[in-house]
Parts: C-alpha cells; sequence; structure tokens
C-alpha cells in the first residue's frame, strides 16, 4: 500500500495526488484540474480521476460534454478495468476517468472493490494521477486520500473551512492508524488505548502515541514510525491577503502540536475572478488565462512539489534550443 507523500518516486508507477479538504466549495476540483493541466503540458502524462461522486463534474472544468464512459461502468462490471474507461480530452497529455452516474454504484462499493480500484490507479499509463476527492470525510474520501503518494489539502481562509480541515485531519489520522494496527495485528493495544480516550484520557493523536509507547514499546514505537509517514500538504484557497500564507503555517504548527500531525505547506492560491469566468466559457484557467495571478500560483505550487520534473522540462526545451 502507497501511504506516504513520498516525492522520490523511481518505479514506472504514476505518482498519485489526492485532493480533499473536508469542506465543500473550497476549490478542490479547481485546484485539481490547474495542477494535472500544468504538469501535462510540461509532457507527463496525467489522468484526472473524478471520484467526487456524489458531484462528479470534473469533465464541465475541461469542457466536455457528458462522458460516454464512467466509473459506473466499472462498478458495474461494463468493462474490465480501469484502463478501459480513461477518455481523452481536448488537451495533450491529459486523460479524463469521469464519475457522473456513479455515485450510488460507489455507495454499495465493499472495501474489497475499493482496494482492487487503488490497485488499478497505480497500475494507469500515466506519470501522474490526481484524484478529485468530494467533500466530507466518509470512509471513501479517507481511503483514497491515504491510498495516494501526496494528500493535498484545500482549504479557504474562513474559519469553518479550517474547522473543517483539522476534522478531515483527525479523521484520516484515525482511520490510517485502524488500518495499521490490523496490519501489525495490535488491535487490542490500540482499542484498549482508545477506550482510555473515551473516559477523557486521550485527547489527540500525540496523545494517543504517548500512551501506546509507555503501555508497549516496541509496538508503540512501530506504530509511531508508520505514523510519522502521514504527512498530508495544504493548499490555501481563493487568498485575499497577504496575511494568508503566515495563515498556512500556522495551521500546519497547529497541527503539528496539537495532533502531532507534520503538515507540509504547499502554497497560497489567491482569488481570482478569471476561475469563474472560466468556469462559465468551459475552459481550464491554465488553458484561457495561462498568465493569470490563479495560474501562476498553481505553477509555483507544481514547481515545489515536483523539482526534478521542472529540471527534466527546463533540459529539455534548452536541449530543443540549441
Ligand atoms: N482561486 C480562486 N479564485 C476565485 N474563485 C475560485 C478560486 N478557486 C475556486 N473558486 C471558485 O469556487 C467555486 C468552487 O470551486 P470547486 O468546484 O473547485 O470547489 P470544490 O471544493 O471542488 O467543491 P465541491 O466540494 O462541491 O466539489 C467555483 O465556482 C470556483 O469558480
Ligand atoms: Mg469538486
Amino acid at each position: 500500500m502507497h501511504l506516504s507523500a513520498d516525492t522520490d518516486n523511481q518505479s514506472n508507477e504514476p505518482r498519485v495526488w489526492a485532493i480533499g479538504g473536508g469542506k465543500g466549495g473550497v476549490g478542490k476540483s479547481v485546484i485539481c484540474t490547474a495542477l494535472a493541466m500544468s504538469l501535462a503540458r510540461q509532457g507527463e502524462r496525467c489522468v484526472v480521476i473524478d471520484a467526487d461522486l456524489g458531484g462528479a463534474n470534473l469533465h464541465t472544468f475541461l469542457g466536455m460534454p457528458n462522458p460516454r464512459h464512467t466509473l459506473s461502468d466499472l462498478f458495474r462490471k461494463k468493462v474490465d478495468g480501469l484502463e478501459d474507461i480513461l477518455l481523452p480530452t481536448p488537451y495533450e497529455n491529459l486523460s479524463l476517468v469521469s464519475g457522473t452516474r456513479a455515485m450510488l454504484d460507489m455507495a454499495n462499493l465493499s472495501y474489497q472493490q475499493k482496494m482492487k480500484m487503488i490497485r488499478q490507479i497505480f497500475a494507469l499509463p500515466a506519470d501522474h494521477i490526481f484524484l478529485d476527492l468530494g467533500a466530507g470525510s466518509s470512509y471513501n474520501v479517507l481511503d483514497f486520500f491515504i491510498a495516494a503518494n501526496d494528500g493535498l489539502l484545500v482549504i479557504m481562509p474562513t474559519p469553518t473551512s479550517i474547522e473543517n480541515a483539522y476534522h478531515f485531519l483527525r479523521a484520516v489520522y484515525f482511520r490510517k492508524l485502524r488500518k495499521v494496527m490490523k496490519r501489525l495485528g495490535v488491535d487490542e493495544l490500540v482499542n484498549s488505548s482508545l477506550n482510555e480516550k473515551v473516559r477523557g484520557g486521550i485527547r489527540t493523536p500525540q496523545d494517543l502515541m504517548a500512551d501506546l509507547k509507555q503501555r508497549d514499546p516496541g509496538v508503540g514505537n512501530a506504530i509511531a514510525l508508520e505514523m510519522e509517514q502521514f504527512s498530508p500538504c495544504l493548499i490555501v484557497n481563493q487568498a485575499q491577503r497577504n496575511e494568508n500564507s503566515e495563515l498556512a503555517d500556522e495551521i500546519a504548527m497547529a497541527c503539528r502540536d496539537f495532533f502531532g500531525i507534520e503538515v507540509k505547506v504547499s502554497g497560497v492560491v489567491r482569488a481570482d475572478e478569471r476561475v469563474l469566468i472560466s468556469l462559465n466559457s468551459r475552459r481550464p484557467v491554465l488553458d484561457m488565462f495561462p498568465n493569470s495571478p490563479f495560474a501562476e500560483d498553481v505553477q509555483r505550487i507544481v514547481r515545489k512539489m515536483t523539482p526534478d520534473t521542472e529540471a527534466e522540462h527546463e533540459r529539455r526545451s534548452t536541449a530543443a534550443q540549441l
């Protein structure tokens, strides 16, 4: 299972990014499309998967009509695998897996089916795969977030969005913890520790780790080692003012101090009226307004998160000019 934000993907497997954030309407789909477009323009083979099964709409962000094939065909076994429902988009190096009409099928998805889908995602012929997750903290959202190499948390600088993000992070953390302890076969130990929580002893993941280490140092340290790999990335979207970059650092610090979760700040994306204009024109912002503040900010985030890709891209364009 791919559990960490390992940025040095040496294998032929794609790097899988999951975009979540707890709250609806913060800009997950806009950012997801823009990150993928940015890398596709550099020659990286990208796939966006619309895993927001409650409100699948990525095809609209890409200016595509109602998709012919969707995840529903996969769940209903009308096709053999995920690769069969890959749709070309109007943009080079960018394909789409649509989630339209898959909502009811997804609600009934068994854990095994979900794990099979995750295996198929990692087997797709691509360099980068972006999972656009729905709002909320349902098990489906949490499991895809955990499975990705990079979990990106998109928030807005509003108290409700920040609150939802903390709730989301906590939910992902405990979901991952359950998986780790199951794999290590130590359900009992963690359960008794968590029961303490019910009685008011344990309040945060950090408290829980301290308690586990005290009960059984060997097992506690093994779990802590695995959980330390959980290091999601934070994007503050629709920022209005400069101080929003400090807000990202403050949230990351709070996550470390109160939860013991190491959150990395990926960057801040400014509020930009061109986002709505491009949405209404059914064209991605990076296509319609490639030099807009929004596009600049997204490209800065991509450069930060894929330093090797950027260097390779520059090397190739210099070689082409010679
Ligand atoms: N940086 C930005 N500047 C201005 N408007 C933005 C920006 N980012 C997103 N928006 C606007 O916010 C709205 C919601 O964006 P989007 O659909 O991507 O959110 P979402 O998090 O995917 O929502 P949902 O949870 O419903 O899927 C869109 O109308 C979009 O135009
Ligand atoms: Mg969305």
